[in-house]
């Protein structure tokens, strides 16, 4: 195969560069082609645009595959603990005992946040949205955390802090806003564990931690881990190509991922089950309005910019859905309309000519619902679980040689210049 691709305009000739990836995947290098050529490429929305070289995680959405430092996600889900996997995103490999330990102790170490962040959360009014005040509380962290000796310190102790505090103060924020007392990390139990418990235990009813619990939040946070170039994780590496601290990044991820159409649909489906449910479970009308192009709505947990197939991490979502409803003995009118909305969607010329699936999100609400968690922290339980995939993301661009700040281009489509009229003539 050549190795460059040939640009004909005007019957001049440009060459430019192929790359090739190690699954194949195959694009054009344009870094030159403003200098070669005065042009710039268009792609709104960036569908056909790779903004880096990344060696962390692969997906192929034609074939549904999905895999963390070339490990499948499918085999994570099944057998790595959460802690597990964030160290092999963040530092490249599985850890062996001894770095597992050291993580765990670490991430032990740094569990507590400081008292004074309860303040903040106090003062937030009532209705606040978790993701809005959890992405103004990283921010925060920087001023209660200031910098550190050495960059490799600082880059360790800051991803090490994030990944133990953000999960405290998610539940701080929980039981703050139930007006309730701020449940504290404990050393004698596991990341998920240690979770369920800050959320859950109060003085007058000790929470008793149920497995299938604790594993199903296990497999939610491994299959949210990472997903290569989304938008919050863009978000991510284009703030943090400004070279701003490390909590700010994380803060615009976090921010992004709030959205609709990001993370904010495992929200979204759960309210949209209920509406059909109030109306009646009509699925049918749900699916006709989805297909009618003068109604905004959409189908929520359906689509994906890349997945046009199923969403691997939905299988895997639906399968420890239905254990943990039988595990738990609950029987989730919702997922009823969401089975049913799925069938339906699937038989759909619509959804068929339009590669229409369900994505994780599809399912995440039911078995957060199941868990226990509030429908307003399912966002945050997802920004839990992404932490690692953007710190490994953010990582990965400060330590390329080659990362720049993002500044794209745009083609203006504005007034050609005018003179400016005064006030008194502008009529
Ligand atoms: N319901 C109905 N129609 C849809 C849906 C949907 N859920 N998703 C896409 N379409 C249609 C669009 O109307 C459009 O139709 P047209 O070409 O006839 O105009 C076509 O499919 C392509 O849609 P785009 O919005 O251009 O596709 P894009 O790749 O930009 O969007 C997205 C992907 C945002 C995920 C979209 O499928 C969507 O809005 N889904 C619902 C929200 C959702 O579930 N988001 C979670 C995504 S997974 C995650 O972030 C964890």
């Amino acid at each position: 195969m050549e190795n460059f691709v040939t640009l004909t305009y005007n019957g001049s000739e440009i060459k430019l560069p192929v790359v090739i990836g190690t699954e194949g995947e195959k694009a054009i290098d344009i870094s030159n082609l403003r200098e070669k050529s005065g042009f710039i490429t268009l792609d709104t929305g960036y569908a056909n645009t790779g903004s880096c070289m990344s060696a962390i995680t692969y997906m192929d959405g034609e074939k549904g595959i999905l895999r963390y430092r070339g490990i499948p996600v499918e085999q994570l889900a099944e057998q790595a603990t959460f802690k597990e996997t964030a160290y092999l995103l963040i530092n490249g490999t599985l850890p062996n005992r001894e770095q597992l330990t050291n993580f765990s102790v670490m991430l032990n170490d740094n569990s507590l946040v400081h008292e004074d962040l309860k303040t903040f959360y106090q003062n937030f009014p009532r209705a606040s949205h978790p993701m809005g005040i959890l992405s103004s509380m990283v921010n925060a962290l920087k001023s209660f955390y200031p910098t550190l000796g050495t960059r490799e310190e600082e880059i360790t102790l800051t991803m090490t802090r994030l990944l133990a505090k953000v999960r405290t103060m998610a539940a701080m924020s929980y039981k703050i806003s139930r007006g309730h007392k701020v449940v504290y990390p404990r050393p004698d139990l596991t990341y998920c564990e240690n979770f369920l418990n800050m959320m859950f235990h109060t003085p007058v009813k000790p929470y008793e931690l149920n497995r299938a619990a604790v594993n199903a939040l296990r497999v939610f946070w491994i299959l949210h881990a990472d997903h290569e170039q989304n938008c919050s994780t863009s978000a991510v590496r284009v703030v943090g190509s400004a070279r701003v601290n490390l909590y700010a990044a994380i803060s615009s991820g976090i921010a992004a991922l709030w959205g609709p159409l990001h993370g904010g649909a495992n929200q979204a489906v759960i309210e949209m089950l209920t509406a059909i449910q109030e109306d009646g479970g009509n699925c049918k009308k749900a699916i006709a309005r989805a297909r009618d192009k003068n109604d905004p709505f959409r189908l929520m947990g359906f689509g994906h910019r890349v997945y046009k197939t199923y969403d691997p991490r939905a299988i895997i979502m639906k399968k420890m859905c239905d254990e943990l409803l039988a595990s738990l003995k609950i029987n989730d009118p919702l997922l009823d309309i969401a089975t049913e909305l799925k069938e339906f969607a699937l038989k759909d010329q619509y959804f068929i000519d339009h590669n229409l699936y369900p994505n994780i999100d599809f399912y995440s609400g039911i078995v957060l619902r199941a868990i226990g968690i509030p429908t307003k922290m399912f966002t945050v339980m997802f920004a839990i679980g992404r932490l690692p995939g953007w710190i490994a993301q953010w990582k990965e661009s400060m330590d390329d040689p080659k990362w720049k700040i993002c500044r794209p281009r745009q083609i203006y489509t504005g007034e050609k210049e005018y003179n400016f009229v005064p006030i008194h003539a502008r009529e």
